[in-house]
């Protein structure tokens, strides 16, 4: 049973590994909702404060797959507007029902103080981080790891032998942090962080080599490339002469991708940055899996609800 899901380090690897098993059957099978499911009472509630295409629409689109109402707070039209604070809002969603708010917020852990310091809307309610700040999108991580799986062609989930390198801007990156941990907790032991030194997160936060530049030696091995987003909206400073550096030295280009494994595989969590993280021609080229992820987002994000739910469906 998961009650909330606030960051990947809520998870054990077997947790993890159901997630990533249970989602895979949703890809083949249409869940047969069962009536106790549908006959519980809640809805769901999304409340976005900052923007989302993926996140937010896969997470309707599961909620509805397991027959779960929804309701999308837009913000902006919203009492927020009006100062309501934002546990105020949840209290009243909540008195209309909501079971299940999916929350994005630009504040690092905020869902954390909010289930600590309210325990009776956090014993009522499931919470579900889709993006604080750059602390962690832990849901990112999870149909990431069910991408990498998939990837693999193999039934047992077995990372101890991939090499993984994820490029750019991890420091500011709330899913490289989730990715990190998720890799980490189903036993990947090469995780390489590349990128410009400023983008790079603390080496000694996680146990990961760190590469300045993008070259042969490190891309040669390597069975899965996570591209980053370059997190504009989280930077106090990105001028052009930054970023026409960043597209020279880091930029992912068919040329660089050939030094990886043939058969490797180009991830970004969207949205992509076109002809910065990458070329066109490798965004949508044959070994992106980037659309992938995308669909991979509904599973999950499915699985993950279904296990709050306490109901399994068939
Ligand atoms: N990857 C991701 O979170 O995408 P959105 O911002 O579109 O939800």
């Amino acid at each position: 049973m998961l009650k909330h899901l606030l960051q990947i380090s809520d998870l054990s690897r077997e947790q993890i590994e159901q997630l990533i098993l249970r989602a895979q059957y949703f890809g083949i099978n249409s869940p047969n909702i069962a009536p106790s499911l549908l006959s519980k009472k809640g809805f769901l509630s999304t409340l976005f404060f900052e923007n989302s295409t993926r996140t937010r629409a896969s997470f309707e689109l599961a909620a509805h797959t397991l027959g779960i109402k929804t309701i999308n707070l837009d913000i902006n039209t919203s009492s927020v507007k009006k100062d309501e604070s934002m546990i105020d809002t949840f209290q009243t969603l909540a008195a209309m029902g909501c079971r299940y708010f999916v929350v994005r917020h630009s504040e690092s852990n905020i869902l954390e103080k909010i289930v600590s310091e309210h325990p009776a809307l956090s014993s009522a309610c499931h919470f579900v981080n889709a993006g604080d700040g750059h602390h962690a999108h832990p849901t990112q991580g999870l149909l990431d790891m069910l991408t990498i799986y998939q990837a693999q062609k193999k039934s047992e989930i077995d990372f101890s032998h991939l090499r993984v390198g994820i490029l750019g801007d991890s420091v500011h990156s709330r899913v490289a942090k989730s990715d990190i941990v998720a890799l980490k907790l189903l036993g990947c032991r090469d995780i390489r962080l590349i990128g410009p030194d400023s983008w790079l997160v603390e080496p000694e936060e996680y146990v990961t080599s760190q590469t300045n530049p993008l070259n042969k030696s490190v891309m040669e091995d390597l069975d899965v490339i996570i591209t980053l987003r370059v997190q504009k909206e989280r930077m106090a400073y990105l001028d052009l002469a930054l970023l026409n550096d960043y597209v020279e030295h880091f930029q992912l280009t068919s040329e660089r991708l050939k030094w990886a494994k043939p058969d490797a595989i180009v991830m970004h969590p969207g949205p992509i940055n076109r002809g910065i993280e990458m070329t066109s021609e490798v965004a949508d080229g044959n070994q992106s899996f980037i659309l992938k992820q995308v669909s991979n987002g509904v599973l999950m994000r499915t699985a993950v609800l279904e296990a709050m739910s306490e109901v399994r469906t068939e």
